[in-house]
């Protein structure tokens, strides 16, 4: 039983597999705090010790953990939910009405019933469980059972609380090119609020939180829940004057209004959130495994070829043929032909929104490639950004209202486009109908599906920028169920649409521009560290880098791409007759370790050299891969130790080393450790092991 009630005390003990969480509710009708961390036996023994105000100036709702905190009352903490009634009261007062233990695929969820004193305004909170995960899911759905409009001011989903101070706080920041740069730092006194206004998602922050204790990659207690929303959220975590931090995540209240009209119920995203007391590395594996068996679409990522590097705007059928020609000879086998083909696209001042074939560059259609594609026994891919328009473009000509605007102000452009207003009727059905279009006329089975800009002038309708991103989930949903052999992939000016909102509706995420192999290593371990790896498309493109004019050797370059889904993103007709074996090569070696790769257990391992070396493990069943990285050697070239992580120590290992195969104990190999010494700068290796027969 994962949900045990003390009926006596008035209060819930949720727990999963080694972890539980409390909360009681007191005489005066609050839902309370009491716990979240290891496992607990039994509800019975918990508490709630009756409160009395420090001082008037602390009032009992200060000192109160609460699990959902509303505005009102003597609150001046972080609240969850802030809402006005039609008379202008812009207060609530919530009342316990009891719970209820639903069922649902074989999990249980609990409901927390909430009414207001006064109105006939519904509160539930929802607490969903998945005990072998050792996560949950929280959110909270409102209902308006009044005879008007309640308005939405502020809502997030869920509040949580931790018992201690200074606790260290991670995320990522970063921007366009080098998204996932991950950040630590310290929670003091005052807050900290991490957010995206940009309606379509960002490269600045993500939408999880990490609360740690000093916790290393495999010791020490790790609190972490992920926002299942793309778009706009905030989260805040507030140390407060009491000794304990608490952390809230949801819908940003920036320039947003949510009306609720009679009748109406609206639920908030979810936090799929879990505890750890034994680092970063079982949050991480938790994640993942619930991604791979719950939200990701199954079977593994096609190895792809992208010609956006090789010929940017410059398609035309001609060369595309040529490209999947060598891509097929390399071992691609999914054919993606990105921007630059429809309408007047070439260069980014027209096109966006005339989804036609450009006749120029296609001008016996874009069956000629799609048949050489599938000839040559490839997947046929194509770039589209149906959320943008240019102003030349014929559909602004024709439907200038499209656009988010306002009537009285020149509407802003970035990369020479606007934003269409998605959340319109005929705009969504322009969009639904367009791509439906698409992939009924043509043999089509992997979109890739653009955002470059943010949202800004949204006009009167505060609701958009949850509409807006709601209404993209639900065409790209509906499309899936009319063709559902296609792949979507997900890609805002590269890595900026990953979140747990969007995981599982879309299924492949471009993860950055950013294809410099070295850079690639510190997005791809923050990046891991909550999205799975099945979730990380990663390219190996042209030297010198094109961002960061890096040069780096070819065998490095796949090493990094092969982290992740693996893709190829060169100009493959210049190859040499080296590259083309070496890349065959490569991909043939991905495709063996690829399930291993994308649905095996991942592990970040130490380096405990003076040398900066990169180690991942990745384990599935008795077969393993490692990678070790050496961006650049210093120190003497000093080797490293190699500690393995997630073998049966009685077991005996062969690993195939460039050296030869070595027979060692799964004992030897995690507590002893395999050295390992690389020399030279941009030195990597790639050695599969498996269990001897
Ligand atoms: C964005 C994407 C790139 C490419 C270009 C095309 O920048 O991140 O991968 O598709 O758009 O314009």
């Amino acid at each position: 039983m994962s949900i045990a009630v003390s009926e006596k005390s008035n209060v819930f003990l949720l727990s999963t597999k080694s972890t539980s969480y409390a909360f009681g509710m007191d005489d005066r009708g609050l839902v309370r705090h009491l716990y979240w961390g290891k496992k607990l036996l039994s509800a019975d023994e918990l508490e709630l010790p009756s409160l009395t105000e420090v001082s008037t100036n602390d009032p009992v709702f200060e000192i109160t953990p609460e699990e959902f905190p509303v505005h009102g009352g003597l609150r001046y903490k972080e609240h969850c939910l802030k809402a006005t009634f039609a008379d202008g009261t812009r207060e609530l007062v919530y009342q316990y009405c009891g719970y209820d233990v639903e069922e649902t695929e074989g999990r249980e969820e609990l409901v927390l019933h909430l009414k207001d004193e006064h109105y006939a305004f519904f509160m539930d909170l929802h607490y969903r469980l998945y005990p072998q995960y050792d996560l949950m899911e929280r959110s909270v759905v409102l209902s308006n059972q009044t005879e008007d409009p309640i308005q939405i001011e502020k809502l997030h989903s869920a509040q949580f609380h931790i018992p201690y101070e200074n606790l260290n706080f991670s995320n990522v920041h970063g921007h366009w090119g080098a998204e996932q740069q991950r950040f630590v730092q310290k929670v003091s006194y005052g807050k900290i609020v991490i957010e995206n206004r940009r309606g379509i998602s960002t490269h600045n922050h993500n939408p999880y939180f990490v609360l740690d204790r000093d916790a290393t990659e495999t010791a020490g207690e790790v609190y972490f829940g992920a926002l299942r929303l793309s778009g706009n959220f905030s989260g805040v975590v507030e140390q407060t004057q009491y000794g304990e931090t608490l952390v809230q995540m949801g819908l940003n209240d920036h320039d947003c209004l949510l009306e609720l009209k009679p009748g109406e119920t609206f639920a908030a995203p979810a936090i799929l959130c879990g505890y750890s007391d034994s680092g970063f590395e079982t949050m991480s594996h938790n994640l993942h495994r619930f991604a791979l068996d719950h939200i990701l679409r199954k079977d593994c990522r096609p190895v792809l070829y992208n010609s956006w590097e090789a010929t940017e705007f410059h398609v035309n059928s001609r060369d595309q043929i040529n490209l999947a020609r060598k891509a097929a000879e390399l071992g691609a086998e999914l054919f993606v032909l990105d921007d630059g083909w429809f309408g007047e696209r070439h260069s980014i001042q027209n096109g966006l929104g005339d989804w036609y074939v450009n006749e120029g560059k296609f001008p016996n259609g874009l069956e000629e490639l799609i048949d050489v594609v599938k000839e040559l026994g490839m997947k046929f891919g194509i770039w589209v950004e149906p959320e943008m328009v240019n102003p030349k473009a014929q559909l602004y000509q024709q439907h200038p209202d499209w656009i988010y605007h306002y009537e009285t102000r020149v509407s802003d452009t970035s990369r020479v486009q606007y934003v269409l207003n998605v959340t319109k009727p005929e705009v969504r059905d322009f969009i639904y109908n367009m791509l439906d279009d698409l992939l009924t006329r043509y043999d089509i089975d992997y979109i890739k599906w653009d955002a470059n800009r943010p949202i800004s002038q949204t006009g009167p309708q505060r609701d958009v920028w949850y509409k807006h991103i709601q209404t993209i989930y639900e065409v790209v949903t509906e499309l899936k169920k009319k063709h559902p052999d296609v792949l979507f992939e997900a890609c805002a000016s590269g890595g900026g649409r990953i979140d747990y909102g969007i995981l599982g509706i879309f299924d492949d995420f471009w993860t950055s521009d950013n294809t410099d192999a070295y850079d690639r290593l510190y997005i791809q371990d923050a990046y891991s560290r909550i999205y799975p790896i099945k979730a990380m498309r990663a390219w190996v493109t042209d030297c010198p880098n094109f961002l960061s004019g890096r040069v780096i050797p070819l065998t490095f370059r796949y090493h990094s791409a092969m982290m992740g889904s693996l893709g190829v993103g060169c100009n493959i007709l210049k190859f040499t007759p080296e590259e083309v074996e070496l890349s065959q090569r490569m991909i043939r070696q991905y495709k063996e370790i690829r399930p291993i790769i994308q649905e095996g257990v991942f592990y970040r391992l130490d380096n405990p050299s003076a040398n900066q070396y990169f180690l991942y493990e990745y384990l599935k069943g008795g077969q393993g891969v490692l990678f070790a990285f050496l961006p650049q050697s210093k120190v003497g070239h000093r080797g490293t130790t190699i500690r393995l992580r997630g073998l049966e120590e009685e077991t005996i290992y062969v690993l195939h080393t460039a050296e030869g195969d070595l027979e060692k104990s799964g004992a030897y190999l995690m507590h002893h450790g395999l050295p390992l010494k690389l020399g030279g700068d941009y030195a990597s290796t790639v050695i599969r092991f498996e269990k001897k027969q």
